[in-house]
């Protein structure tokens, strides 16, 4: 939701390199950013509304001198994107700065109190409560650190925040509840971040901070120490993020070049540990029930498996939107196996279900992309998607990574898991095909719709999640609305929408849903409507046609999703906006 990162360093350009970091933070929340800066005993804090670049051309973020600083990026939750309520925040003396990521649950209460005792605000947000209750702490003799320790317990919600005052000028203090925090290391330097992703070339050892606990960094070590305030040991993991494979190389965006990096990405989601799938395709076979829960995207994905798991492993499972998980809790028990699916592993509906399950005694299994992830620490057994950091804010090569680990998975349940694995590789080379085929067609749809104000995607049986993502793309890059479907769906209402000249983007490929799904189209059609079908097999109804190579029925979901990626893609393009970072929206959603 946020980007926060620490820096304690002998280095005279320290600020240069916070600014380089949260840069690649910045998927993470893009409404402002701002940076201070522990330089001659003083902080100094510059901070703007807008992307990075465009506040660092203003404040001049990477030339603020100092070796000790704390950066932050926002997604703005609590108060509006304006220049008070931008990160860092600070006490009444200006002597503490305070950056953070997550939700003060009981902030008003907190600040109803602090402001009774005469501290003054300068913003709206639930973060700004921090520092003035450092400030309380450290007036009555606490040092940075105690003063953290003590009003942690405090803070209701999930935070991960950092620290600085002029009284410790040399030292950053950091914890975490609920949202993720990692220290690193590297040559007389420290850092804190949310995301190892941030540090990648930069450290040689990575700790990943545990809930509740607490890190002071000086230039030369990290010192971590227990809720209570103990010291605590901590064993250093190898730095797992590799940066440089995460700039855009040839392309404009990050979501073009993760679009066609899966070809490459899905045949590493098809390099699995078999015993993995084997004891987790047994675990699902054996539970009572199995509820697979997710947000977005990778709940799609999993009405997808939820399909494959039905008919290839002849197992029924619920799929519950994760923040509607807790309405449901009451039905979950030890026998219950909860699937939670999240590219992120961060996001907190999903974490805030899979406490809940766990609560009643569920066994866990997450399906996640990013290693080190809060989702990871709360389950029984995981499986990576593999498919490397997607920075990108729309879901692409993960998305189509989780579509291969839910096959994989359902033919791991009748022991075809090699099969299964060979599949994947052979379908890899079908979403090559699919992208050289439809680059016209996708450019000639964009032409003539991109001025549309609605699109409807519909498809039938395991398609019909694939319309929901379709819509979901094109939503949330381009700003048009879209709604996706089940075809069947559409005569009970929604056709009374489609008038002359609205495109409806049909899923048809010649499978068992092909004949019904076509008839669909043509109800539309005779009302109206402009068919862009996306199928194996043409047909003289069709306005036009992206073409889908032939496949097991079970993989059309695989690539059929591609094409509907390039579109919105393209439709992004084509209305001026960046499909990387999408107005109001974030990579990872850690906040309710
Ligand atoms: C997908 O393009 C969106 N970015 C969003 O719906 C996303 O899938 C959702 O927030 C879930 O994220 P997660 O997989 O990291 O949990």
């Amino acid at each position: 939701m946020c980007g926060i990162i620490g820096y304690c360093s002998k280095d005279t350009k320290a600020s240069s390199v916070i600014f380089q970091d949260l840069k690649r933070m910045e998927y993470r929340g893009y409404d402002s950013s701002g940076i201070a800066m522990m330089s001659g005993g003083k902080l100094l804090i510059r901070k703007g509304i807008g992307k990075l670049d465009e506040v660092n051309r203003q404040y001049k973020l990477d030339k603020m001198p100092g070796q000790v600083g704390i950066g932050h990026t926002r997604w703005a939750t609590h108060g509006g994107v304006t220049q008070p309520n931008t990160h860092p925040h600070t006490d009444c003396s200006g002597q503490i700065a305070v950056i953070h990521n997550g939700i003060i649950d009981n902030y008003q209460e907190l600040r109803k109190d602090l402001i009774k005792r005469g501290h003054r605000f300068a913003s709206e947000t639930d973060t700004e409560v921090i520092p003035h209750k450092i400030e309380d702490e450290m007036k009555r003799g606490r040092t940075l650190q105690e003063a953290v320790i003590a009003i942690a317990p405090r803070l209701h919600g999930s935070y991960a925040f950092l620290a600085i005052s002029t009284r410790e000028p040399g030292k950053i203090v950091g914890t975490r509840k609920g949202s993720p925090l990692v220290v690193g290391l590297g040559d007389h330097k420290a850092f804190a971040a949310s995301d190892s992703l941030a540090l990648a070339g930069q450290i040689n050892q990575l700790f990943p901070l545990g809930e509740g606990e607490v890190a002071v960094l000086s230039a030369d070590k990290a010192v971590f120490y227990d809720s209570t305030g103990r010291e605590i040991p901590k064993k250093a993991i190898k730095p797992d993020a590799v940066w440089s494979e995460n700039d855009k190389g040839s392309y404009d965006y990050f979501m073009l070049k993760e679009i066609m990096e899966q070809p490459k990405s899905l045949v590493a989601a098809a390099l699995q540990d078999k015993e993995i799938f084997t004891a987790v395709s047994l675990d699902i076979l054996r539970a009572g029930q199995v509820i697979v829960t997710a947000c977005g995207s990778s709940r799609y994905a999993a009405l997808v498996g939820r399909y494959l798991f039905s008919s290839v492993g002849k197992k029924f499972c619920e799929v519950v939107m994760a923040s509607e998980f807790q309405y449901f809790a009451d039905s979950v028990n030890k026998n219950t196996l909860v699937l939670a699916i999240s590219q992120s592993g961060e996001t907190l509906d999903v974490i805030e279900g899979v406490e809940l399950a766990r609560q009643e005694g569920a066994r866990i299994v997450s399906i996640i992309n990013r290693p080190q992830s809060l989702l990871g620490e709360l389950s029984h057994n995981v499986i990576y998607l593999n498919c490397g950091p997607e920075i990108g804010v729309a879901a692409t090569k993960s998305f189509l990574n989780q579509l291969a680990v839910f096959y994989l998975l359902s033919f791991s349940m009748v022991h075809s898991f090699d099969m299964a694995v060979d599949n994947i590789r052979k379908v890899s080379r079908q979403v090559s095909k699919t992208i050289e085929w439809n680059g016209e067609e996708i450019a000639r749809i964009t032409e003539k719709y991109h001025q549309k104000n609605d699109f409807y995607y519909i498809a039938r049986g395991i398609n019909f999640a694939i319309a929901s993502e379709g819509a979901l793309k094109l939503k949330e890059i381009s700003y048009i609305h879209a709604e996706g479907m089940p075809a069947g769906e559409l005569k009970h209402g929604t056709l009374s929408l489609i008038e002359e000249g609205t495109p409806v983007l049909v899923i048809c490929p010649g499978d068992y849903t092909y004949k019904e799904t076509l008839s669909n189209a043509i109800e539309a059609k005779a009302r109206g409507a402009q068919i862009i079908a996306v199928s194996d097999v043409n047909n003289e109804i069709y306005d036009h046609w992206i073409r889908l190579p032939k496949v097991h029925e079970l993989l059309y979901p695989i690539v059929a999703a591609v094409p509907l990626q390039l579109l919105a893609y393209s439709m992004a393009i084509k209305r001026g906006h960046n499909p990387d970072m999408p107005r109001n929206l974030a990579k990872s959603v850690t906040v309710k």
